[in-house]
Parts: C-alpha cells; structure tokens; sequence
C-alpha cells in the first residue's frame, strides 16, 4: 500500500519565476514585516504597498484580515498554533514570489524560530527580514483595538508582549523606529532598500 504522497509527481513549470520576472520587469520577494501588536507593521505594509502600485509594481499584502480569518480560521495564540500560522505564511508567500509577486507580510511572528523557518523556505535574497521596532509601553499608550488593556486585566492570555514572549529579530534587514519615523520615510526605506537590491 503505498501512501498518496508517493503517488505525486511535481510537474517541471513551462513558464518559470525568471520568465514571470522578465514579463513583469521587476523581480519578487518577500517583505515580511515583524513586530508587537500596535506596531505599526500592517499600516507600513500597507502604505509599502500603495508606494510599489504606483510604481507599477506588482504586490500584495497578507495580513491577519485575510490569514486568520481564512487559511489559519481556528488557529489561535499558543506557540504551537503562531508557529503553524507563520508556517502556512510561509508557504504562501513562497508561492506568492513564484508568481512573481512582491509579498508583504504583517504578522507579529514572535519566534525567531518560526521566521527562520519561513526564511528558509525562500532562496537566498527573497526574504527580507523587516523588524517594526517601537517600544512595549507606546503599543501600548496607541492600543488600537484595546487588546492591552484586556491583556493586563486578565481578559486575553498569552498576549505579545504581556504574557507571552516577543524575540526581537538579531539581524534584520530593515529596522523601522515606527515611534520616531513618519510613514513616509519609513516607506522611503524600503523602497530604497528595493532599488539597491535591484529588486526593482
Ligand atoms: S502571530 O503571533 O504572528 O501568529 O500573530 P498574528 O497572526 O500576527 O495575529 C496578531 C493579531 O491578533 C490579535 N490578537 C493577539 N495578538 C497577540 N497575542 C494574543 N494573545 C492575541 N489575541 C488576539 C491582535 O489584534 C494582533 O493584531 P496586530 O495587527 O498585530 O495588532
């Protein structure tokens, strides 16, 4: 009895990440953004994005709307269960760049781990490491959704930050001071650091 797995043949593509490379005059990565709750990341994704369509670049954003409530529905805020969320992430974004997109993704991704793993899945280059660094007490003092303040009353277990670990990436490829930079320099940046990548 041999298992379904084994009975799949991987088909050689007929038109290759190079030829979508080529076709679109861009090359694609992913721009994964990492950070506490409040952030920051989904807003600079986002503006990120805006900045790359006018470029006419093509791009696109997973962020927790469209994760948590979809691929990941059910996952929720254990180890185990942030680590299988950025993992199908991961293999997401990666399908992303085969398309020839530029993928940017929103996600705390608290384990250092976890990102390695996703890193891991790209090639060399693909992944770029973008660390949303801003200090607890100011995620905090914005509180958008008024998560923290569930968290410190006990409403919200294992929240970033409060009752669960964040590991602040050791070697990012981008940092952004989201309580010292604007938006728009911070957007600035990256689309520099596209350019001298010769991503873009
Ligand atoms: S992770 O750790 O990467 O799997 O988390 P992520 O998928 O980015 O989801 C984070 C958003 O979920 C809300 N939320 C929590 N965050 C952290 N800890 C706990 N326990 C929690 N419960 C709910 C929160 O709004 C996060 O949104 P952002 O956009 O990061 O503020």
């Amino acid at each position: 009895n041999s298992s379904a797995a084994e009975n799949i043949v991987w088909h050689a593509a007929s038109v290759t990440k190079p030829d979508r490379h080529r076709l679109n005059r861009h090359k694609s990565c992913v721009l994964w953004f990492t950070g506490l709750s409040g952030s920051g990341k989904s807003t600079l994704a986002n503006a990120v994005q805006t900045k790359l369509h006018e470029l006419e670049k093509r791009s696109y954003v997973l962020d927790g709307d469209n994760i948590r409530h979809g691929l990941s529905k059910g996952l929720g805020f254990s180890a185990e269960d942030r680590r299988e969320n950025i993992r199908r992430i991961g293999e997401v974004a990666k399908l992303f760049v085969d398309a020839g997109i530029i993928t940017l993704t929103a996600f705390i991704s608290p384990y250092r781990e976890d990102r390695n793993l996703a890193r891991g899945l790209l090639e060399p280059g693909e992944f770029i490491e973008i660390y949303v660094k801003c200090p607890l007490e100011e995620c905090e003092r914005r509180d958008p959704k008024g998560l923290y303040q569930k968290a410190r009353n006990g409403e919200i277990s294992e929240f970033t930050g409060i009752s669960s670990p964040y590991e602040e990436p050791l070697a990012p490829d981008i940092v952004i001071d989201s309580s010292r930079k604007s938006v728009e320099e911070s957007v600035e940046l990256v689309i520099s650091y596209l350019y001298d990548s010769s991503l873009i």
